[in-house]
């Protein structure tokens, strides 16, 4: 052991016991042997996230990014970097298969420049067979962590320096929630925002409650605080995450609803546009309908999962609503904020589903009417109740319905996206346009792109376009006044 490495154990011993006091600690000392490491090979170190999943893993990948930076790396977006971070996402059988998949191509990586490190973290990492395959069959995986300590990632980091040995260190349930820690916005006018963590939902087929641990809502002051933040900061537009954003808060000390942080998160000045996913219908409240009615701020836009319109099948999915609670719903909705837009997801070959079950399901779709939908075949994942209940359904039949069902949601959404045509909306400019220069993307209250030829400065802005040419799922436009385009 050299003197250094010595050094760096000692570092342990001193390091503090509280949050986030011990991660700013051990960023710290990241970041001194980021310097030694670019002294010597005369470059910067760069580090790269890929990211799977959902929202939340997003989320996660941005604090993820910030720690990194604190720590000295610089971002890159290719793979071929000294750090490369894989947050990874198991929510389906084919999610895993991609990861697999490209870690062979990290390897080769890794063959050419062997002093790269390479990280697996997020929802896969934390079913202990996956774990245990990774270390077993991919040696060459320097650091493992799940979904609980993402905030060690420093702390991590320093250890696999000083250890010269791959680090996995996975905690099965939840510890405190962390507040404080860096992030890096992927947009710096628009960020996610947790309230809360894990699920309590339990739908048989699904494994986020098993590698996301038990529901846990932050504080409202503390994601106030975060919001107000934000705003300081250039944020027009948040996103508040959860898996049942509608049951949020239920369980904290001094129990706060869902409607009501919307309404503290809207009198923050700066903050433009809020959004939350996901709703769960079962929870879904009048309160929260009120609110949004009468909000200027929370956007037209309503994730609403279904998953199957066949009251039999939801049961057996322990989703808690019938099909007629659920189109009860929708149109209470529909009839309080008329310009609403919902969507989807849907699961198609649920163990036990008929072609009359389906049937049910495409009935929905029609009379709903959601501006787009997710669909999903349904992927039997080990542990939950769904993966060992009898009737799966074939492959070929739930293929065959799961293209019926596509075409349908498709055909549905080319005609109804097109609703606001020849008007003018408010468009928050997000990037450049990938197929046109000169040309801008933004975003719809109610979630539809629109794009416009705009300036590069003008992006993080709110702007009135006219809506030109409906393109199905999509809008071009034009600024429609001049005064506008300068706001
Ligand atoms: N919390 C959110 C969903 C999170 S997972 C909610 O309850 O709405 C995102 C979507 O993945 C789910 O809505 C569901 O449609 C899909 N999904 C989850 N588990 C699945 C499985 N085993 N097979 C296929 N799709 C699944
Ligand atoms: Fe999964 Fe259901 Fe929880 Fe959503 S609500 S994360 S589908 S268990
Ligand atoms: Fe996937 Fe985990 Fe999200 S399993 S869908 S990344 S919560």
């Amino acid at each position: 052991m050299s003197r250094d490495d010595r050094g760096r154990f000692a570092a342990f011993s001193s390091a503090p016991g509280k949050e986030p006091e011990r991660q700013r600690y051990f960023t710290a000392l990241c970041r001194r042997w980021v310097t030694e490491r670019e002294e010597k090979l005369g470059r910067p170190l760069t580090c790269h996230i890929s990211t799977f999943g959902c929202q939340m893993n997003a989320h996660d990948s941005e604090k993820l990014l910030g720690i990194l930076l604190e720590a000295g790396f610089q971002e890159t977006d290719s793979e071929n970097a000294d750090f490369v971070l894989y947050n990874t996402c198991t929510v389906r059988e084919n999610a895993n298969q991609r990861v697999y998949g490209r870690l062979g191509y990290l390897h080769s990586l890794k063959k050419k420049n062997p002093d790269m490190l390479i990280a697996i973290c997020g929802c896969m990492m934390q079913e202990p067979d996956e774990a245990e395959r990774v270390r077993r069959e991919f040696r060459f995986v320097d650091l493992v962590f799940g979904t609980h300590n993402v905030y060690q990632l420093a702390e991590l980091l320093a250890r696999r320096i000083a250890e010269k040995a791959p680090v996995f260190e996975i905690y099965e349930e939840a510890g405190a929630i962390v507040e404080d820690l860096p992030a890096e916005r992927k947009y710096p006018f628009k960020s996610g925002v947790n309230i809360m963590y894990g699920c309590n939902n339990f739908c048989s087929y699904c494994i986020v409650p098993y590698v996301r641990g038990r529901e846990r809502s932050r504080e409202p002051e503390e994601i106030l605080r975060e919001i107000r933040r934000l705003a300081n900061d250039g944020v027009v537009e948040i996103m508040l995450l959860g898996q049942n954003v509608n049951s949020y808060g239920k369980n904290l000390a001094e129990p706060v609803t869902f409607a009501e942080l919307l309404r503290r998160a809207e009198q923050i000045e700066g903050i433009r546009r809020i959004r939350f996913m996901t709703s769960h219908p079962k929870d879904l409240s009048d309160e929260l309908i009120e609110v949004m009615a009468a909000s200027e701020k929370i956007c037209r836009h309503l994730h609403l999962p279904l998953q199957s319109g066949s009251s039999r099948i939801l049961e057996k999915m322990n989703r808690r609503y019938t099909k007629e609670q659920y189109l009860a719903l929708t149109e209470k909705l529909y009839r309080a904020i008329p310009d609403l837009s919902l969507t989807t997801d849907l699961i198609v070959g649920f163990p036990g589903e008929t072609e009359e079950d389906f049937e049910e399901t495409l009935d929905v779709v029609r009379r709903v009417r959601y501006d787009s939908a997710f669909t999903f075949l349904y992927s039997p994942r080990t542990g939950t109740p769904a993966a060992s209940m009898p009737d799966q359904v074939p492959e070929a039949v739930a293929k065959e319905r799961f293209d019926r069902l596509l075409k349908e949601v498709q055909a549905i959404s080319s005609q109804v996206c097109g609703r606001d045509v020849h008007t003018v909306k408010e468009v928050l400019a997000e990037e450049p346009d990938s197929h046109r220069d000169g040309w801008l993307t933004g975003r719809l209250s109610n979630n539809l792109t629109v794009h416009f030829p705009g300036k590069r400065e003008w992006i993080g802005r709110l702007l009135p376009v006219y809506l030109e040419e409906s393109k199905g799922f999509y809008y071009n436009g034009y600024i429609s006044e001049t005064g506008g385009s300068e706001r």
